[in-house]
């Protein structure tokens, strides 16, 4: 299993799939896009399958997500989908993308094994999209939400950023449509995880004010914590129910004493927390020929020295080299 000196126990494994994406998030990428990592550099298809089977047969590993970057420009996603679910025991598997160019893959995925997708989508408004992302894709999203939900690629679930002076008037309207359509959406407190180091504390929309700005339209009750388990939404009903919504407070009220993840990078390097600083390299040790035995080991230790919590709030914090986009979120 993997264990962490504060009796925290991994079963939630992130792998991110690429660090390359076709949008450009102004919470995340600068304009021109970054240095992306080196062909010989990332993980093969072979390379995944055989990681993540030695995390879901040796190491307790549950539930596997798929992210990026987009994790849809990996050519290999659904192979790798398709071995990951023939793992035994067999692990839930979803994928979070910002859904271009899942109206086209959709049902290949779910057929492969895939059991639910998180889309991001901050806006309801095109243009408003281009200023967050830079590009005029706002309708592919669309798409891709629509195809996942006909795939049964459910329930499906939204992931919105709000910024500062750009969308954060759009939090009730965002609630309304996705309740209307039955996805279920989470606000996510903007982290700082951009390439560019922009993040301001003082500018962030914080949980408090996503739910002042909700509850100015719907009546919010909370959902008790018992069922909040290890998911980092607290989440709420909406009018009574059955509908909720979910805020993602990972500054104000982070979640780190119930954190269940464990996280592998494109280039095969292992990561206890999205804020680590240190990671430990995997991808090395299995192109030398290390057996399954080692890399569970190697596994274990790189958990078993994850700290209590990332700190975001603290002073001393210091933001990760890597951006999100390489880290996987
Ligand atoms: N802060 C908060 N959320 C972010 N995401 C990407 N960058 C950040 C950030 N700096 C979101 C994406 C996606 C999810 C993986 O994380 O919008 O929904
Ligand atoms: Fe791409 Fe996601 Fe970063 Fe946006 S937040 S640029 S969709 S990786």
């Amino acid at each position: 299993m993997l264990l962490d000196t504060f009796g925290r126990r991994a079963v939630d494994l992130r792998v991110s799939l690429t660090d390359r994406c076709n949008l450009r998030c102004t919470y995340c990428m600068p304009e021109q896009g970054l240095q992306w990592l080196a062909k010989p550099d990332l993980l093969t298809d072979e390379e995944i399958v055989r990681l993540v089977t030695v995390a879901v047969r040796d190491l307790g590993v549950q539930e596997v997500r798929f992210t990026g970057g987009e994790p849809l420009l990996r050519p290999g996603l659904v192979g790798i989908v398709q071995a990951c679910a023939a793992l035994d025991p067999r692990p839930e598997l979803s994928l979070t993308t910002n859904g271009i160019g899942l109206a086209r893959t959709a049902a290949a995925l779910r057929e492969a094994g895939l059991d639910r997708v998180n889309v991001s989508l901050d806006t309801l408004d095109p243009d408003t999209f281009h200023t967050l992302t830079r590009r005029h894709r706002h309708q592919d999203v669309l798409d891709g939400l629509a195809a996942a939900e006909a795939a049964g690629l459910t329930p499906v679930k939204l992931n919105a950023v709000l910024m500062r002076g750009v969308n954060e008037d759009e939090a009730p309207a965002l609630l309304a449509w996705c309740l209307e359509r039955g996805y279920e959406l989470r606000f996510i407190e903007q982290m700082p995880l951009d390439a560019q180091h922009g993040w301001d504390r003082s500018s962030m929309i914080t949980a408090e004010e996503i739910l002042e700005r909700l509850s100015a339209r719907f009546d919010l009750t909370p959902e008790p914590s018992a069922t909040r388990g290890a998911a980092p939404a607290e989440r709420w009903l909406v009018d009574g129910g059955p509908g909720r919504v979910g805020v993602i407070a990972s500054v104000t009220r982070p979640f780190c004493r119930a954190c269940d993840r464990t996280r592998l990078t494109a280039d095969g390097q292992v990561r206890d927390c999205l804020f680590a600083t240190g990671e430990t390299d995997l991808r090395t040790a299995l192109r030398s020929g290390a057996d399954d035995a080692e890399l569970a080991a190697r596994w274990r230790t790189a958990m078993w020295g994850k700290k209590a919590g990332a700190g975001i709030d603290s002073p001393e914090f210091h933001q990760p080299d890597r951006p999100m986009s390489a880290i996987g979120g």
